[in-house]
């Protein structure tokens, strides 16, 4: 897809940084399309329209379309009409749909809906009378990184092809086949956890109280956090939906972002080195991720344990804009 330096890839903004990392590796271009803050982080496809015609005009040779779902560093999930006008859009447009949906089961509202069941779902209906969905090439990525299984060291992960070209999928495999693989116990995890204990199992009992455990840990600090932001003046975020993260919007004073100037940083890097350096707290800028210009963000997990550290943040945010009002 990346063959020539006219090739492009349409990446969500904000993005898991890889993407534009890896593009720039291959000397490719990324075609940026804004995420809709307003929406829930959400898709908006007169956006995604926008941003393909603009490149196309420019001369790129938009060739894919990557999402990220549920989203990093957004904390968003996308609802099926998202998934399916997506995948309508890349059937139009041919192109390969490259679904990153390592976060599908840290999902805090509704359902996760997977591209690869919107996209049987499209081939089913009435919309496919043409049969423009039977051709379309979807690749959708997991990992053990992620999740409950949270084994990020041990280097496990997956990408399945549906509706490639036989020979294409034979040149990948031969691709992929040259690289290294992940050590044996990394590729045990994956077959665990696409294979996970069923009820009735041995293990099934132990297994279900630790993933529950995981999963309600998380899911506490992700609701204890979100509170948190809505007390916090100029900080304005979006209930937890999905994945680890929470990428709420900040307003700081101008004082505030007249000192960042004279430490040649941007105010919400500022902002995340004097929170680092007041907590122990790591968050990032939103501008590691991209953001809209004028707008200023921060991504923080909500891994660490307990919830003691969200109580230092929310004072420390206190003083902070008690020092630059
Ligand atoms: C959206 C997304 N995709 C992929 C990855 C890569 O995961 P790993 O390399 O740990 O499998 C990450 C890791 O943070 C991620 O956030």
């Amino acid at each position: 897809m990346c063959s020539s330096p006219e090739a492009g890839i349409l990446v969500p903004i904000p993005q898991y940084p890889l993407y534009t990392a890896t593009l720039s590796v291959l000397g490719a271009q990324c075609v940026p399309y804004y995420l809709d803050e307003s929406k829930g982080w959400g898709t908006d496809l007169d956006t995604i329209r926008e941003a393909y015609k603009k490149a196309k005009d420019a001369g790129t040779n938009v060739r894919a379309i990557v999402i990220i779902n549920p989203g990093n560093p957004t904390g968003a999930s996308l609802d099926p009409e998202d998934v399916r006008s997506v995948l309508e859009f890349a059937a139009d447009n041919k192109l390969v749909v490259m679904a990153d949906e390592v976060y599908q089961t840290n999902i805090f509202q509704g359902k996760f809906y997977s591209f690869k069941k919107g996209l049987r779902e499209l081939q089913k209906s009435d919309k496919n009378k043409d049969g423009k969905f039977d051709s379309i090439e979807l690749a959708s990525l997991h990992s053990i990184s992620k999740g409950m299984v949270g084994e990020c060291g041990h280097r496990g992960g997956y990408f399945e092809m549906v509706g490639f070209d036989k020979e294409v999928v034979e040149q990948i495999y031969k691709f992929v086949s040259i690289m290294l693989c992940p050590p044996v116990i990394g590729q045990c995890i994956v077959e665990m956890m696409c294979n996970p204990p069923k009820e009735g199992d041995e293990s099934y009992e132990l297994y279900k109280k630790e993933y529950d455990g995981i999963f309600n840990g998380l899911q506490d600090r992700a609701t204890a956090l979100y509170e948190a932001f809505k007390q916090m003046e100029g900080v304005e975020c979006q209930s937890p939906a999905g994945s680890m993260y929470l990428f709420p919007t900040i307003s700081l004073p101008e004082k505030a972002q007249e000192a960042a100037k004279k430490e040649n940083k941007s105010p919400d890097e500022y902002y995340c080195f004097r929170l680092l350096d007041a907590t122990g707290i790591c968050v990032v800028a939103g501008s590691g991720f991209g953001q809209r210009e004028g707008t200023l963000h921060f991504r923080t997990t909500f891994l660490a344990p307990g919830t003691d550290w969200v109580g230092r943040m929310t004072k420390f945010h206190k003083e902070f804009m008690e020092e630059f009002r």
